[in-house]
Formats: structure tokens, sequence, C-alpha cells
């Protein structure tokens, strides 16, 4: 569903993206891995908009994207949850979800806040609660329930267990199992845990100085000793 063809992007003069062909398909979750600075959320970010391209084209559904600015591409059904600075941390629960249902009648917010609730009931638990009281695994939950309110169809992920305790880490990947099972939406998972995205993807991509080195099944990405040792640091 989403098609990238040759793509060179980057920030003002820096080119971090080299020469990437690859496509997403859909109700599927693709692992994203690699060394830090290899322009895991560049990749991400020109996705969604909000770097420059140089060369190439990202086509969504058919619909040529390259180069849209990020609120028609979320308009079109991507999400994009950045690693930091997901949530408003002055704002509760309830209010950053309210913050969510800008633009739609009141009736429709109503009924998409309480989709939300429905779909992660965990969150009403802290509703009440400053959004910047809560742990980062909490967060990471408001953030996605957050994107949730417009029913996309991709969700974009940068990082979303990094400092996570394993338990909150697996929760919040269990939770992104379930946007692929339950709601079908294509999730596009960057982890610096490599191992634990691995067993939870069905994809792989294995980015390296902003070049994709691999692109297949999870499982294979996960037995391949050499690239393993090479740049995920799994022990062979
Ligand atoms: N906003 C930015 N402006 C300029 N350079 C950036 C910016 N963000 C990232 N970079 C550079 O792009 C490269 C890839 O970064 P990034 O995509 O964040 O890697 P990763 O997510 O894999 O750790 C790095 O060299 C980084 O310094
Ligand atoms: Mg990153």
């Amino acid at each position: 569903m989403i098609a990238i063809s040759d793509l060179e992007a980057g920030y003002g003069p820096l080119h971090v993206l080299f020469g990437i062909t690859t496509s997403y398909q859909r109700e599927a979750i693709t692992a994203i891995v690699g060394p830090n600075g290899s322009g895991k959320s560049t990749l991400l970010k020109t996705i969604f908009g909000l770097t420059k391209v140089f060369r190439g084209q990202i086509t969504f559904d058919g619909r040529d994207i390259t180069g849209r600015p990020p609120h028609q591409i979320s308009r079109l059904g991507i999400a994009y949850l950045p690693q930091t600075d997901n949530v408003f941390a002055n704002l509760t629960v309830r209010e950053n979800i309210a913050m969510a249902t800008y633009g739609m009648r009141k009736e429709e917010a109503a009924e998409r806040v309480e989709e939300v609730k429905s779909f992660l009931p965990v969150i009403e638990r802290y509703w009440n609660r400053k959004a910047g009281s809560l742990s980062g695994g909490e967060r990471q939950m408001v953030a996605m329930g957050m994107a949730l309110i417009r029913r996309p169809k991709v969700m974009l992920f940068d990082e979303p267990t990094a400092n996570l305790s394993p338990k909150f880490a697996k929760i919040v990947l269990e939770q992104i199992v379930r946007l692929r099972d339950d709601l079908r939406i294509t999730v596009l998972l960057v982890e610096q845990n490599a191992l634990r995205a691995l067993e939870h993807g069905d994809r792989a991509q294995l980015l390296v100085s902003g070049q994709l080195v691999y692109d297949g099944p999870a499982r294979d990405l996960l037995e391949n000793r050499e690239l393993g040792r090479l740049y995920l640091g799994l022990r062979s």
C-alpha cells in the first residue's frame, strides 16, 4: 500500500537515505532495525513529509505523496508517532484525546473517543491525570489512542519501547500486534531492540548508513548470523 522507489532524502544539504526501493504490504508489521544514525527515524519522517526529498517517489494506495506536507498525509490515513513529545504533558489524558478530535463534529468526536477507549481500556485508569505525570509506557498508550482517533490505515512508530522496562515494552508491543490483528492497520515499527522487534514483525528491514541491507521475512533476518552479528548485536 506504500511504495517507495529510488528514494534519496535528508535535511537541508545533508543526504541521509540512498536508493531506497521497497513497499509495505497491507496489514503487516514491518520492523525497521539498524545501528544508531543509520536513518531509521529519517525514513519514517520522510514518509510523513518531514524531510527533504532529493529524488525518488513515495506512493500511498497509488497516490503520489512525495513532498506533501504532513497534514495532508495524515488526512490520507497515515499516522506518525514520534519517539518523544508525542503527548501534551500539561494536559490530562482526557484532554489529550480530545485534542486529537480537533475539527470533528461533536457527535463524531464522542463516538471516536468511545471507540478508542474500548480498544485501549487501560487508558481510562489514568484518564484524569496529567500526561506529564505518566510513565513512559502509559504515555505511549495515550499517544497510540490519540493517533487512533483518526482511524489511520498506516501507523509509523518510532521506537515506542525506548526507555521502557521489559514488562512495559512487552505490553506496548502486544498492543501494536492488536492494531494489526484487530484493526487491520499496517505498521512500520522502528525499534532499537532488534531481537524484540524481529520477534513481533512479519517483515524486517535492516538499514545501514541510509541504505537497505536486508528487506524480507523477519524470521530470516533473525536467523542470519552474519547480519545479526555485524549490525544488530545478536549473538550467533
Ligand atoms: N533534523 C535533522 N537535521 C539534520 N540532520 C539530522 C536530523 N535528524 C537526523 N539527522 C542526521 O541523519 C542521520 C540519520 O539519523 P536518524 O534517522 O535519526 O537515525 P536513526 O533513527 O537510525 O538513529 C544522522 O547522521 C543524523 O545526525
Ligand atoms: Mg531514530
